[in-house]
């Protein structure tokens, strides 16, 4: 399909803020896979999912959801910390446009995330643990991406600015 631009990173590394200030700047229209899961979801959020069916069954949903961000082209979308994880969405969403990373650091991600009752794969974790996996997935973010931008210290529109600048 091309011609869209994904936004992949961590969980607090701004991706649905940058996405929807990138999309207004752009004139492309903003979808974020978190949410398309939930709709799909007859409404639940993702952590009632989670809760509900386990990381698999909200993985299932986010599959899901990703076939349907990349239907058409000319949109950005955000999308959840781990759907890059697999082979197939990351196939479908490298074939939808330009990969951007947020990188964010682990003293940001804590700054940003404050609460991780939404945020279940944070939930129960010690610091340590938060840490290793920010430093897990960066590793599989810097390998999908066609662009990293590191968000640490600047405004979501800083961001923006970044991502155009990078993209020209
Ligand atoms: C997840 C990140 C979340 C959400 C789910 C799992 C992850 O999205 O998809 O809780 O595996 O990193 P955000 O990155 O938008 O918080």
């Amino acid at each position: 399909m091309g011609g869209s631009i994904v936004l992949i990173g961590f969980m607090g590394a701004g991706k649905s803020t940058v996405g929807r200030l990138l999309a207004d700047r752009l004139g492309f229209t903003f979808v974020d896979t978190d949410r398309i899961a939930e709709d799909l979801a007859d409404g639940r959020s993702v952590a009632e999912i989670w809760r509900a069916e386990g990381e698999e069954g909200f993985r299932a949903f986010e599959q899901q959801a990703i076939q349907r961000a990349v239907t058409e082209p000319g949109r950005v979308i955000a999308t959840g910390g781990g759907a890059i994880l697999t082979a197939a969405n990351r196939k479908r969403l490298r074939d939808a446009g330009a990969i951007v990373h947020l990188r964010v650091d682990a003293d940001e991600v804590r700054r940003r995330v404050k609460r991780s009752a939404g945020r279940p794969l944070l939930a129960g974790r010690s610091r340590a643990e938060a840490d290793e996996l920010l430093e897990e997935r960066e590793r599989h973010y810097m390998r999908s991406a066609d662009l990293t931008i590191d968000t640490t210290g600047r405004s979501p529109d800083e961001v923006v600015d970044q991502i155009i600048e990078g993209l020209r």
